[in-house]
């Protein structure tokens, strides 16, 4: 194995190591791929390792000019600060693969994997597409002229390095030859800084070769500049690409198996919360990602789900994809139970109503709204003649005509008809008959609910589909308090005071 350094091949062998060991300052990382995955996580990598120089590229120009400038592609908690501190010291923002790609020692692709939605059979909506995974590994087949380590850091089906070392071998270069590493990222959207910098554990599997090692030994070296070695966890690749998807498809599980009981919180008057509590202090469950909720979305849970369920289909594994598949389908009912809840307790119409929508993102602190649970509840409002005043602290208005267009095949000047987007809270809220809190914002909690109950409609709803609102306050104040998980007060509705 060989690198390219100062122009000069040299063979890659543990001197090399050593040498990187001591901060070698030619040591060279592409990315490709600028998105939620490859920013934060090579902002980090460039902050850690001050010798390491660290490229970001993707064929998204746009993308690339917003990493260049005062405002970042995306919302992240403490990465505006982080980007501006190194960047052009050894964090670089490029449209140019073709260079990044040539001068590295070590490629991640971190592209995206999305569903596909095209195709025949299962696989439409199952299976993942990886025609980006497969594009980037032909750039780097066809520009590498020296020795590369490439690392897999998109979310991959079992058996894609496999796919990517055939591309890179029946297209490479002479001479060069490639070391193709596993290396999941785990972060989450939101809090993918402190993720990054204090991980779990930073997985990587590679070939059980001395070569595999060695490629193994180089990437851990990079997260050892702040990653306790202990953390970092080696696998052969296959378990480290199937790691990832179970550990996804164990996440959404445990949302979809709360929001289960939360029905039948509902129906018996248990509250959802408090039975989170006690179950999750059984040591061996614990207590993360017990709350109940509309329903997971984001870009991963959904899809890796439907990919773990598309490979156990593969595998004639049918009660096993089966299995999986219920996850899936109770957050899609979740979702239309939540929508129901508010038709239902509206008198049974929503048409002509205004219905204050409280967030669109998919989660707090983050403006992602891929497979947001705030879409659908949306959509099934719309469908039922309602009138919607958004409000979301992050996310920008084409993003939510965008992402309602897509889900009602409406144009946007239809949609602007029944959707109108509020600067604030208590703008959405003025005049409406409902508050719906879609997105757990903090702000959402430290709202003046009294002045909002003074602006609203009467009979005032507040619906909360998050739990994270003081609901015996409201009642207090003569809201009609609705949740996901808990039982209505009988008496609701006595104590309105006209307006
Ligand atoms: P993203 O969609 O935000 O970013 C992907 C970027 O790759 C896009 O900007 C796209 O233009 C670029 N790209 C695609 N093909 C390219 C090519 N050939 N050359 C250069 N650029 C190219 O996706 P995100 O969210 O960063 O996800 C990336 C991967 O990481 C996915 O596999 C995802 O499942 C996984 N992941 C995502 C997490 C998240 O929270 N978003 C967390 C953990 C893993």
């Amino acid at each position: 194995m060989s690198t390219e350094r100062n122009g000069k091949q040299k063979n890659l062998d543990d001197d090399d190591l050593d040498e990187c060991q001591h901060d070698n300052p030619t040591f060279r990382i592409c990315c490709i791929g600028a998105g939620y995955v490859g920013g934060p996580t090579c902002a980090i990598i460039a902050s850690k390792c001050p010798h390491i120089q660290v490229t970001v590229v993707d064929v998204s120009a746009e993308r690339i000019a917003a990493w260049n400038s005062d405002h970042l592609p995306l919302f992240e908690p403490g990465l505006e600060g982080i980007v501006k501190k190194i960047r052009n010291r050894n964090l670089f923002f490029s449209t140019d693969t073709k260079t990044a790609i040539r001068e590295a020692d070590l490629i991640f692709i971190s592209v995206n994997t999305p569903t596909k939605s095209y195709g025949f059979g299962n696989i439409i909506g199952r299976a993942p597409d990886l025609r980006y995974v497969e594009e980037a590994a032909r750039q780097i087949a066809h520009t590498a002229t020296s020795n590369k380590i490439v690392v897999e850091k998109s979310t991959v089906p079992v058996k894609a390095a496999e796919s990517i070392k055939t591309i890179l071998k029946t297209n490479k270069q002479p001479g060069v030859s490639y070391q193709v590493l596993s290396n999941p990222e785990f972060l989450a959207e939101g809090s993918a800084i402190s993720d990054l910098l204090a991980p779990d554990r930073v997985l990587i599997g590679g070939d059980e070769t001395i070569e595999g090692s060695l490629a193994i030994k180089k990437l851990a070296w990079i997260y050892e500049h702040w990653v306790p070695k202990e953390k970092i966890l080696t696998t052969n690749t296959w378990s480290s690409e199937l790691s990832k998807l179970v550990a996804n498809a164990f996440l959404a599980q445990r949302i979809s198996s709360i929001n289960t009981i939360s029905a039948v919180c509902e129906a018996t008057g248990a509250s959802v919360s408090e039975v989170a509590k006690a179950v999750g202090l059984d040591s061996r469950i614990g207590n993360k990602f017990l709350n109940a909720s509309i329903g997971f979305g984001g870009s991963c849970f959904q899809k890796d789900v439907y990919n773990l369920i598309y490979l156990a289909e593969s595998l004639k594994l049918e009660p096993v994809a089966q299995y999986w598949l219920q996850v899936i389908k109770i957050n899609d009912w979740q979702r239309e139970r939540f929508a129901q809840m508010i038709v239902q307790n509206l008198f049974g119409s929503v048409s002509s109503k205004k219905i204050a929508i409280l967030g669109f993102a998919f989660k707090k602190d983050t403006a992602d709204t891929r497979e947001s649970s705030s879409i659908y509840v949306c959509r099934y409002l719309l469908a039922e003649g309602a009138s919607l005043h958004i409000y979301d602290p992050k996310v920008s208005v084409s993003r939510i005509f965008l992402d309602l267009s897509e889900q009602t095949g409406k144009t946007e000047d239809e949609l602007r008809e029944h959707v109108q987007i509020a600067n604030d809270a208590y703008e959405a809220a003025k005049d409406s008959h409902a508050l719906v809190v879609c997105t757990e914002w903090d702000e959402f909690k430290q709202l003046d609910y009294q002045l909002i109950y003074s602006t609203m409609k009467k009979p005032s709803f507040i619906f909360d589909g998050r739990l994270i609102l003081d609901h015996d306050q409201l009642l207090s104040f003569g809201f009609n308090v609705f949740c996901i998980g808990k039982k209505p007060p009988n008496n609701q509705y006595m104590n309105q005071s006209p307006r």
